[in-house]
This record gives C-alpha cells, structure tokens and sequence, in this order.
C-alpha cells in the first residue's frame, strides 16, 4: 500500500539555507521514496493570518514555488499546489468547523500563546486575535483530511495540531460516517534526525534570531557575505581552533559526507585559519546550491512556467479533492432533491428512535423547551421564560435529575402523558447519551 505523506508550507517569508536543509531538501528526497505519495502544498490561506502584506504574501508564494522547482521537485510524481487553488478546501473547512467543539480550539498552543501575552501585558486576552488566528487548526485539518494523508512531515511546534485533525476527523466519522470511516486518521511524523541548522550566530538559524544565511537571494556574493559573518573566536591562522566553538563545522556538516567532514574538523584542530576555512565553507555550499540559483533565476524571470506546474498541481488535486467533497456534502445531508428522495426514509428512521428536547424562542420573546417522545408526541412543555439560559437550566436538570424536578417546573405534561412515561423517556435519552 501506497503512504500518502502530505505537507504545507505558509507562504509568508523567503526561504533561507536552514528551511532548504531542514525542510525543503528532506521533503523532496522523501518524495522520492518508491511507496510514497506525497502532497506539497503553499498554505497561502494560513499566511493570510500571519501576515496582511498583499506584496509580500505574493512575492512568497512565488518565491517558494521557484525554490522546491529549482530544488528538483518532480511534479510528475508529487502533487504540488496552491491551497487558494482548490475551492474544496474552504468548503471543506466549514464542515469541520460545524463540529469542532469550541473547547479543543481554546486549548490550541498558538492561540494560548497570544491569550497568555496579552494577559501578561495587561491586555484583554483576545486583543488582536482574528477568528482566522483561532480557527487555523481547522484549515489546517481541511488541508490534510481532505486527501486523506496519512502521514504529515511538520516540525515539533505543529504536532498538537494533527492531534486536533485526527481529533475532528473521528468526530465527524463518527457523526457522518454511518460505521464507514471517511477520514483517514493523520499521524504527525517529526523527523528527529535532521538537525537543526545553526544560524551566524550558533543558535538555531531562524529569521526571527536575525542570523539567517540566504538560500538564492543575493547570489554567490550575499552567501559569500553571509558566511564572512559567522561569528567565529579570534585565533589566528596556525593556532589549533575548537572546531564546535562556532556554526562553521555544522554547516559544512550539512553539505558534505561525513568523510569530508572528519578531514574539515581536523584540519580546524591542526591551525586553518578562519577564514580560509569560511571560503571552503563557502566553496562546498555554492557548488550545491549554484546550479539550483541558476535555474531559480531562469524560473522568476518566467512565472508563467510556474504558473502552469501548480495549475496542473491544482487539477490532479481538484480531481481527488471534487468527488470526495461530493461524497462528504452528502454524507452532512447537503444532497440534491432528487437524491434526497431516496435517501429520507432511512435518515427519519433514525432520528425518530430518540425522544427529544427542543428550545427555542416564540413571537412573544421569552424561551421555552418541549420534550416530544421519539414518535413526534409532546411529552412535556414548559412555560415561556425571560432568558434563554433558564430554560437550557431546566433542560439539564430534567437531563441530570429526572422527574423529581416536576414539581418545581413551570410547564405541563402533554395530554395523556403520564410522570411514568416521561421518565422512560428521559431515561432512554441517558443510555442513548
Ligand atoms: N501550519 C503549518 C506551518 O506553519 C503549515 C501548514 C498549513 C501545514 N496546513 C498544513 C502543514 C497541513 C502540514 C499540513 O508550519
């Protein structure tokens, strides 16, 4: 059996030398593995909330298109689309929202982070949140179960959000599914061998540490600048050097065998200077990269050749992704009339082997709830109430307590309903429940 291994990447920056070693390199290789089938995709959607920018969430999504394709993406074995290319996937994120309890959301790392400094600094603790801030995990679940991934590559700060996928896919199995699973259950998989590419300065290399070494921008010379730049101790050429006092052995570490790297470190033991060790840092990296710069170039110069590989994306996509929104509208009820015909007598049947609560509101403006047996008989029916929550109260202690609250609730039986009757009814919803 084939793996579906399925990936997003938000298009809000310029790709740097730690996102091609950590990320970009690792996914196409794995793209080449015989069994895998991998999905690749810009989540241009999800950089909406991060950034409101139109030019540079334009520049992005170009950027990093040319990056996997002058990477060697091979887009006649990977499926590589724009999010904003596939209609299904919003579509599909209304569904999921219909049933992703409020709860799971407030629980989200993301969205607790910004309640949490918003708190620290005296704000209120949804200052500055939008709804799609709060709501990303859910788009982030559209992605991912609508083609039915199986594995999804993300870094450790992702993985909470395939649990809530995995969680609201069961949910809705469970909802719709009438026994059949729709969804595939996606597992994170976090690849804990591909280490993290230092920056300038040692630590992590990551635009909000400023230590970032570029991937094409600037050509040769901005990764020749880049690399001067590495933070390095002040020996001098001829004095033995501590090879992991600094990011350069690592560096080289993620471009050359680790032959290459044992004669690198102990040439940086027996005396090279820094700086010579930086041009043949520089010189490992570029003969790597180079060729991959040039065709990057060849491709901005010609968006429309990239235009037309996530076009072609879009339509292997759109051809999973129509007819298995078309199965899930159905499975939710949103079916055609003439469909619908045959398909009414078992969804009533269903529903009716339950008794019910219903609420809501008259033309008077007060809140009332009848309890109607399975069969459509009103069994119980209160009096009007001022507020809402007052009669959703009763409906939990009949719920909770049983008949011992009649006494003390304003409402009726039905005609010919019998206390009896009533509590065999509110018993068979608990077992239901
Ligand atoms: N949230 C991911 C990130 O910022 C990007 C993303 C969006 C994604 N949708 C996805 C990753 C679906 C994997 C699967 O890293």
């Amino acid at each position: 059996m084939t793996t579906r291994v399925l990936t997003g990447i938000t298009t809000t920056g310029t790709p740097h030398l730690g996102n091609y070693v950590g990320a970009i390199r690792p996914a196409i290789e794995a793209s080449r593995q015989p069994g895998a089938e991998s999905f690749f995709f810009l989540a241009d959607y999800h950089a909406l909330i991060k950034c409101d920018d139109p030019a540079r969430i334009a520049r992005s999504r170009l950027e990093i298109a040319a990056t996997f394709l002058a990477a060697g993406l091979d887009t006649e074995r990977v499926v590589f689309y724009r999010q904003s290319d596939i209609p299904e996937i919003p579509e599909l994120n209304w569904l999921l929202t219909c049933v992703t309890a409020k709860g799971l959301m407030n629980r989200a790392h993301a969205y607790k982070a910004s309640t949490d400094a918003n708190e620290a600094a005296g704000e209120e603790s949804d200052q500055g949140v939008t709804m799609g801030l709060f709501c990303y995990p859910v788009l982030m679940a559209a992605d991912i179960l609508m083609f039915n991934a199986h594995q999804v590559p993300v870094g450790k700060d992702q993985v909470q959000h395939i649990e809530m996928a995995r969680d609201i896919a069961q949910r809705f199995n469970h909802l719709f599914g009438a026994g059949r699973e729709l969804f595939v259950l996606p597992e994170a998989r976090v690849d804990e061998e591909i280490a993290l590419l230092p920056g300038l300065d040692g630590r992590k290399m990551s635009k909000s540490y400023d230590n970032t070494i570029p991937l094409f921008a600037g050509g040769a010379k901005g990764l020749k600048e880049a690399i001067a730049k590495v933070v390095t101790d002040s020996r001098l050429p001829g004095e033995a050097k501590d090879p992991d006092s600094n990011a350069l052995l690592t560096l080289f570490s993620a471009f050359a065998s680790a032959e290459d790297t044992a004669t690198f470190r102990a040439e940086l033991i027996a005396g090279l200077g820094w700086g010579e060790a930086k041009q043949r840092l520089f010189e490992r990296i570029e003969s790597q990269i180079g060729p991959m710069r040039a065709r990057y170039e060849a491709l901005i110069a010609n968006p429309a050749e990239i235009e037309a590989a996530l076009q072609a994306g879009a339509a292997k996509a759109r051809a999973i992704a129509a007819p298995f929104l078309a199965e899930l509208r159905a499975a939710v009820g949103l079916r055609s009339f003439t469909a619908a015909a045959a398909n009414a007598k078992p969804v009533e049947a269903a529903k009716a082997a339950l008794p019910v609560f219903k609420q809501y509101r008259e033309a008077d403006g007060r809140f009332y709830f009848k309890f109607n047996a399975a069969d459509g008989r009103l069994l119980l029916q209160s009096q009007g109430f001022e507020q809402g929550r007052e009669a959703g109260q009763w409906v939990g202690r009949l719920k909770a307590e049983g008949v011992a609250v009649l006494a003390s609730l304003p409402g009726q039986l039905g005609e010919g309903v019998s206390e009896a009757e009533l509590a065999a009814a509110l018993q068979q919803l608990a077992d239901a429940a």
